[in-house]
């Protein structure tokens, strides 16, 4: 979505509680219901890669037990302080998407919203969260990805001509489009906001 200055993992609190702000404006404006859409779909042991501020932890069923990882200790905090509002247990790690700390096959599901947009390889990351699900596990992806509407779609180019320089943020990717070749089917999907939205529930092959 918009992301930290090259994804940094350095950032104020101030800055943690202004990008939260800004996350909650704009999923009511462009991608409202999608957290409960990823989260009602998870179960099990659950990590969430990129938990950011902790805005799915509200929408997560109650059984789920929850890990999370980010690259960004302030926001992790940020992420702290919310799951403690709310009653809410999970376990966070300072951990970079592209290297998870964790077992192969060690989770049920494994959700990540609003970041593979920002990680260097969206598709490494992808193998990386696969490897770490439990075969017939589930996938749960959302992100802003290439428009099909083409007006949109070209305002998106132009934008990260210049994002992606810099603060590391893609605006064309798509990355559902990877997931056949590691060995996930997708179950169930859909694109909101002239396709700029996709939100994805894939299940790693046994
Ligand atoms: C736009 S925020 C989305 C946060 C949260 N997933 C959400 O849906 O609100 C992107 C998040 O990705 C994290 N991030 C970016 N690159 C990362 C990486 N390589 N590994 C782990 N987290 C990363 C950032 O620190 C930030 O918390």
């Amino acid at each position: 979505m918009v992301a930290m200055a090259n994804a940094s993992p350095r950032i104020t609190a101030a800055q943690a509680a202004r990008f939260d702000a800004m996350m909650l404006r704009l999923e009511h404006r462009f991608f409202a219901g999608t957290r409960n859409w990823i989260c009602g779909r998870a179960s099990g042991d659950v990590l969430e890669i990129a938990v950011g501020t902790g805005l799915n932890l509200p929408h997560y069923p109650d059984a789920v037990r929850l890990t999370g990882v980010d690259l960004n200790p302030e926001l992790l905090e940020f992420a702290r302080r919310r799951a403690s509002m709310i009653g809410r247990e999970i376990e966070l790690f300072e951990a970079d998407a592209m290297a998870l700390p964790f077992p192969d096959e060690s989770f049920d599901s494994v959700v990540c919203t609003f970041a593979l947009c920002e990680v260097p390889d969206d598709a490494f990351a992808i193998g990386e969260a696969l490897r770490v699900l439990r075969p017939g596990g589930s996938l749960l992806l959302a992100d802003h990805v290439v428009a099909t509407n083409l007006l949109v779609r070209a305002g998106q180019r132009v934008l990260e001509s210049v994002t992606i320089r810099v603060s590391g943020e893609h605006f064309t990717r798509r990355p559902s489009v990877h997931l056949d070749a590691q060995g996930a089917k997708v179950v169930a999907g859909d694109r909101l906001t002239y396709g700029a939205v996709e939100r994805v529930h894939a299940r790693k092959l046994i």
